[in-house]
């Protein structure tokens, strides 16, 4: 049912919260959970709509699944028998695609029909469809986005991927735990969530391991066990509430916040003038005095990651002088500039490269590139959420912001972030969710 945030902001954050497991990681260890075949019980798993709907998805393949308790979910997958990853709940999020190896290895055929996921960018799957044939999987493009993969036996190979893509480096190394001898994925993606795949592979019977420049070396295997494994805690969510605490002057422990996942966060949150203590169960968030400008470029791990970007962009409207985010992740990630520009930000856009380095955006027409100059007072204002990450800049805003703010679009928010409100209030925010009835026609 759609609902609106009314946020009174203005003033500072303060007190506790609890960061839920990270989405990120959860869906594809979700995924993952149908190469076994028996029973996967995931612990810490966030109660987000993205995990419901990767849920659905594997009931429709012919997977059961049940909440043992709140974050616990255990996946039954004895009976995938249907190959057609469905449309029904596809349109919305980039995990079908991921579904592709684990049907593989359990059916030797898959089908997909379409793909979802956040408007930020095309984001085409071509390099998951290059990997795949190079592990000997015969793909027939039915239409645009819709696919036909077969494969009776994946056979090891070494794969060099164009751009360290997270989501196909996921695919491939699912893909490559039942090929027939040794995979090796060179340009990969090694983000923390893709290492918590990785050890839940491991823990399956997989021999998975990095190697050094950006490589994955899997050696293939035919038996896979069914296990209990951990999801990690989101270090995006620590993050989007550290940016938070400093931008409103106020001081918020951040429990599953881990330094080791976060080492960039940190080190541009201090350049920014944001401050922290590391403590054994989370993080300490605030700040001394005024916040300075910084240059910022996003990047694949262990660079900063694009989505710290938006709530870190509605940070550094409050420091003094003009900052530089050069976005090279995605070609469209600064959707959301417009509605904080609404509210008194004073930020441009250009298409340019404006950090240190090209990118692959660069004459290429997108505004990937930000210049925010600041402090800028912000005014609660009429808010509609375009994407997760843009949704919780626009709710950072209205915390930040003199006045009322009346935020549409939350399902976007909901996507990704547990109990949102909950742990808002939790630091005294003032934020209400209204239900649909009473949403005004646009
Ligand atoms: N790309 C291609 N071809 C491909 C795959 C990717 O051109 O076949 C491009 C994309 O268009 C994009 C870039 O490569 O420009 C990086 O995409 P990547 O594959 O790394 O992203 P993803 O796997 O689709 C995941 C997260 C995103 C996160 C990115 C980058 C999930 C479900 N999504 O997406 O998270 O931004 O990695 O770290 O894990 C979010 O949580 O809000 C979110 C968008």
């Amino acid at each position: 049912m759609p609902t609106r945030y009314d946020i009174v902001g203005g003033r500072p954050l303060r007190g506790t919260l609890r960061v839920s497991g990270a989405k990120n990681a959860a869906l594809k260890m979700i995924v993952a959970a149908l190469i076994a075949d028996g029973v996967t019980a995931l612990r810490n798993v966030p109660r987000i709509t993205d995990v419901e709907i990767t849920l659905k998805l594997c009931e429709e393949l012919g997977a059961r699944y049940a909440w043992r308790d709140e974050t616990t979910v255990e996946i039954d997958a004895r009976r995938v028998n249907n190959p057609v990853i469905p449309l029904k709940y596809s349109g919305s999020t980039r995990t079908p695609i991921l579904f592709v190896s684990p049907l593989l290895h359990r059916l030797g055929r898959a089908e997909l029909t379409t793909i979802g996921g956040c408007s930020i960018g095309p984001r085409p799957i071509n390099y998951h469809i290059a990997g795949l044939r190079q592990l000997g999987v015969v793909v027939e493009e039915v239409s645009r986005a819709a696919y036909r993969f077969h494969a009776d036996q994946l056979q090891g190979n070494i794969i060099t991927l164009e751009y360290p893509s997270v989501g196909a480096t996921e695919n491939l190394l699912m893909a490559a735990v039942g090929a027939r001898g040794r995979t090796v994925i060179r340009n990969a993606a090694i983000e923390p969530e893709i290492l918590n795949l990785a050890g839940m592979l491991q823990a399956m019977g997989a021999v998975v391991y990095q190697d050094v420049n950006r490589a994955w070396i899997v050696e293939g295997a035919s038996r896979f066990r069914a296990v209990e494994y951990d999801v990690m805690d989101d270090r995006i969510e620590a993050a989007s509430f550290a940016a938070c605490a400093v931008a409103t002057g106020g001081e918020v422990f951040v429990q599953g916040a881990i330094q080791r996942d976060m080492v960039t966060f940190l080190d541009w949150l201090r350049k920014v003038g944001g401050e922290f203590d590391i403590r054994p169960d989370g993080i300490r968030f605030y700040r001394h005095g005024k916040l300075r400008p910084v240059n910022l470029e996003t990047d694949v791990h262990p660079g900063f990651m694009t989505d710290w970007q938006p709530p870190f962009v509605a940070l550094l409207t409050q420091a003094e002088g003009i900052s530089v985010v050069h976005e090279t992740v995605y070609e469209s990630r600064f959707g959301y500039v417009e509605a904080l520009v609404s509210m008194g930000a004073r930020i441009q856009l250009t298409n340019d490269c404006l950090g240190s380095r090209e990118c692959r955006f660069t004459n290429k027409n997108y505004l990937h590139s930000a210049l925010i100059s600041g402090p800028t007072p912000l005014q609660g204002g009429e808010l509609h959420i375009p994407d997760l990450r843009a949704g919780f800049a626009y709710v950072m805003a209205a915390l930040l912001a003199t006045g009322e703010s009346r935020i549409y679009g939350t399902e976007f928010v909901q996507r990704g972030y547990a109990d949102l409100i909950g742990k808002l209030r939790a630091i005294g925010a003032e934020i209400i969710e209204t239900p649909a009835e009473t949403v005004e026609p646009q």
